[in-house]
């Protein structure tokens, strides 16, 4: 199956000259959001994940059906001021801008595997804060799953040592 006949490109948003990749009509396809799913979890099978990590929103969408299908917990990281408990932040540069996300600091047991899967990896700014939180709690940042990468942009020396895995590429420059 090829993802990309179902992933929308609008041009322009959310700003001139950026051509915004819409999973809305992937994930609204039952072939397409199952294909995209069972690939990324199968990427996952024979890597003992004790958890999946995903990202607020679309991260969500994506992770905790991996996490489903793996049979294993999903742990959310969320958008400052959403998680109830006490937490660990990171503030990173976003592709459009600055975020401040935040994991609960007792989500992860220490010494855990873990895999972060998320629907897109652009400048690789979320990732990288995330593999940033995961470590300082003590984990092991197994493997990174992605729908889409945008290789101009994932230029971040830094993560050519993680397992990245990404199932459509496109070479946007910005
Ligand atoms: C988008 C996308 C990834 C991230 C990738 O999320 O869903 O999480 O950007 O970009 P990066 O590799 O440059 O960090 P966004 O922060 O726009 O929020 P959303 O998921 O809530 O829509
Ligand atoms: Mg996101």
């Amino acid at each position: 199956m090829n993802l990309k006949e179902y992933i929308r490109e609008i041009p322009n948003f959310p700003k001139e000259g950026i051509s915004f990749k819409d999973i809305t009509t992937l994930i609204k396809d039952k072939k397409a959001y199952k294909y995209a799913i069972d690939k990324l979890a199968e990427n996952l099978k024979n890597k003992n994940i004790d958890y999946i990590i995903g990202p607020e929103a679309r991260g969500f969408i994506i992770g905790a059906p991996v996490a489903y299908a793996l049979g294993v917990g999903f742990v959310p990281i969320r958008k400052k001021g959403k998680l109830p408990g006490t937490t660990l932040s990171k503030t990173y540069k976003l592709e459009y801008g600055e975020d401040t996300i935040q994991i609960h600091d007792d989500a992860i047991p220490k010494g855990s595997r873990v895999a972060i899967v998320d629907d897109l990896i652009a400048t690789g700014g979320t990732v990288n804060a995330i593999i940033d939180m995961i470590e300082d709690l003590g984990s092991q940042v197994v493997s990174c799953q992605f729908i889409i990468e945008l290789t101009a942009l994932n230029t971040n020396e830094r993560l050519k040592q993680y397992d990245i895995n990404t199932l459509v590429q496109y070479d946007d420059k910005e």
